[in-house]
């Protein structure tokens, strides 16, 4: 037990108690507004909705001291305590044609931007057929069903398997840089393993999660920091399958070591199984 334990366990609970208020509120809300997020990307009524209620119940905690959004481009000061990251609605886009999302939050005992090693736990729910949940915290990885705004673990000090199953790449292929080409040619090349691909990084992550292997948002060609938020989502995503026994890369090194100069700044993800994230290392240097 670390000395925030309380406060991340708080937190935990509370994104369990408040994803079925956010699922509810999906099919009214699949309408644009006018705004476009910090990242440039247009903003849907569903994640603004998703974003004043996590920032109401997630800053009230006594023990949280800073909330920051994807959607929203500088933090709110809460208090004293820990900061949390939040994307509030992860692959949003994917609402339109009623696929999977996630909502994902990351606890660093640190003022945002902070870099990775300073995060005391991590979370990120998926909205599937079911509501899901997986929550990283003192070394351990849980997995949950929520309903009626209650957790239930159903997969407790949950690792990745052994024989990785599955990958997906994001980014436009013709963008892809040509290392990475190259060893995509050779994971295709491989009879076990099978293309996931959804659109919705949650989606796609918690596969990984589940069957072993490889999920990356790469750098590309048009855009070496790739597309995904370093704060928001390579993170907090990093330290749940890290803390699963698997790895996160920036293409050099852990995602978790990366130094943050900005809160809106994007990095190259990739996660999954050792060996595969090993392997790409070696193709991309
Ligand atoms: O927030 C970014 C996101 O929606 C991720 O959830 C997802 O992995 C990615 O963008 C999908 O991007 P693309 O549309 O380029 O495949």
């Amino acid at each position: 037990m670390s000395e925030h334990s309380d406060t991340v366990e708080e937190v935990f609970e509370t994104v369990a108690r408040t994803a079925p208020e956010i699922r509810s509120a999906l099919p009214g809300r699949r309408a644009e507004t006018a705004g476009k997020n910090p990242s440039g990307e247009l903003r849907l009524a569903a994640d603004d909705y998703a974003d004043d209620l996590l920032e109401e119940r997630l800053g009230a905690i006594e023990g949280v001291g800073q909330y920051a959004s994807e959607e929203t481009k500088e933090s709110v000061d809460t208090g004293e305590g820990l900061a949390i990251a939040v994307d509030p609605l992860d692959g949003s886009s994917n609402l339109k044609p009623n696929n999977t999302m996630g909502t994902i939050v990351g606890i660093y005992n640190a003022p945002l931007p902070a870099a990775g090693h300073e995060l005391v736990g991590a979370t990120y729910v998926l909205y599937g057929p079911i509501t899901t949940m997986a929550a990283a915290a003192e070394g351990e990885v849980t997995e949950y069903v929520v309903t009626d705004g209650e957790r239930e673990a159903v997969r407790e000090d949950l690792t990745l398997p052994e024989d990785p199953a599955v990958y997906g790449f994001g980014g436009r292929v013709p963008d892809w840089t040509e290392d990475f080409a190259a060893y995509v040619e050779e994971i295709e090349s491989d009879e076990s393993l099978r293309l996931r691909y959804g659109g919705s990084m949650i989606g796609d992550v918690n596969q990984v999660l589940t069957y072993g292997g490889i999920f990356a948002y790469p750098a590309l060609e048009s855009a070496p920091e790739g597309k995904l938020r370093l704060q928001f989502e390579g993170n907090p995503v990093g330290y749940i399958v890290e803390t699963a026994g698997g790895r996160s890369s920036d293409g050099e090194g852990s995602i978790l070591e990366v130094d943050p100069e900005d809160l809106h700044e994007r990095v190259p993800v990739y996660v999954g199984s050792t060996d595969l994230i090993d392997r790409l290392e070696g193709a991309l240097n």
